[in-house]
């Protein structure tokens, strides 16, 4: 069975269509993103599959409970985390995650147990007993993640966890993911870093205006947008011609020369990245650039709909 599924969902505010019939669907213990610009329709299919917005038609089921009819029963199953937050700022990050705790009838003591136990895993032990006001990005994002996690839920939606986050916090919070997934937790992810998709998620849907306009393993979505490319500037251009040539055999397709002194290929993962660097190295070719790019959101964009992604 689904840990979720949502067919059909269309939702107008007024003149505007946020979803325009998507259907979305995750395996248990796996992570679905759902991968779109702003304005795409991500918060809007979230909030419908966490009951709290009603869709004009189509149907969204958790852990088999419909959203509408069980929303009650949904509402015990779901952690959410997003825009909407329900951390108080004027309580300390202890006093939120107890707080939150009791409204989900757990007894004085446990409260406060589980608190504890959520604060050390994400690494606010020493911010504990400051008001959540005075924390940093990163660990207000990290206590928003803790305060969804209060009632162990089974699934849980994360609307943009790392919007705004600078990579170093990003990759706390994909750690974080990664850690209950592993506990056998299913995540919903909407982001708008194709990277973040390739790092976390097992499917990828990827919506626009309202419709998904593809679906796959991040994997597959690479693969419509002609993968990553290796680029790599010898220090010594004389050596341009070696380096391409090791490019041309790791990789098995035709090297490019994008500038002056700089020679490019597309790959297929990142171990031709890496068999790139050894066989640079063993061939003694110093690079003074050598870096892997993953397609941009903009360009799986282009390439899927043949026009920019809207800003
Ligand atoms: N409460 C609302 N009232 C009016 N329009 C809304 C409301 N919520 C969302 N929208 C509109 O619906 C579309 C999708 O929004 P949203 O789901 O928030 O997209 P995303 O989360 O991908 O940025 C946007 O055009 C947005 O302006
Ligand atoms: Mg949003």
């Amino acid at each position: 069975m689904n840990a979720f599924e949502a067919e059909g969902l269309v939702k107008r505010f007024g003149t505007t269509t946020a979803l325009a019939g998507i259907d979305l669907a995750a395996r248990q213990g796996t992570v679905l993103s759902v991968l779109g610009p702003n304005g795409a329709g991500k918060t809007t299919a979230v909030r419908i599959l966490a009951t709290l917005l009603r869709a004009d038609a189509g149907r969204a089921t958790v852990a088999g409970l419909d959203v509408v009819r069980q929303a009650a029963r949904v509402r015990r199953m779901i952690g959410l985390t997003g825009q909407y937050a329900s951390i108080d700022e004027d309580l300390t990050g202890r006093e939120n995650l107890v707080l939150i705790g009791r409204l989900l009838d757990l007894r004085g003591a446990e409260a406060k147990l589980r608190a504890a136990e959520l604060l050390a895993g994400f690494g606010l032990e020493e911010a504990a007993d400051r008001k959540a006001k005075t924390y940093s990005g990163g660990m207000r994002r990290r206590l928003d993640l803790a305060a969804s996690l209060v009632g162990r839920p089974d699934v849980i939606f994360l609307d943009e966890p790392t919007t705004g986050l600078d990579p170093a916090k990003r990759e706390d919070v994909w750690g974080i993911v990664r850690g209950l997934v592993q506990d056998g937790v299913t995540v919903l992810l909407t982001t708008q870093y194709l990277e973040e998709a390739d790092a976390l998620a097992d499917d990828v849907s990827v919506i626009d205006h309202g419709r998904v306009i593809a679906q796959g393993s991040p994997a597959e979505l690479k693969r419509i947008v002609g993968g990553q490319t290796v680029v790599v500037r010898p220090a010594d251009p004389r050596r341009l011609a070696e380096a391409e040539a090791v490019l041309a055999r790791v990789s098995g397709r035709h090297p490019e020369r994008p500038g002056r002194g700089v020679v490019s290929v597309a790959v297929d993962g990142d171990r031709a990245f890496t068999e790139i660097v050894a066989t640079l190295a063993a061939a003694g070719i110093a690079a003074t650039e050598l870096s892997l790019h993953l397609p941009s959101l903009d360009e799986v964009f282009f390439t899927l709909t043949g026009k920019e992604a809207a800003a």
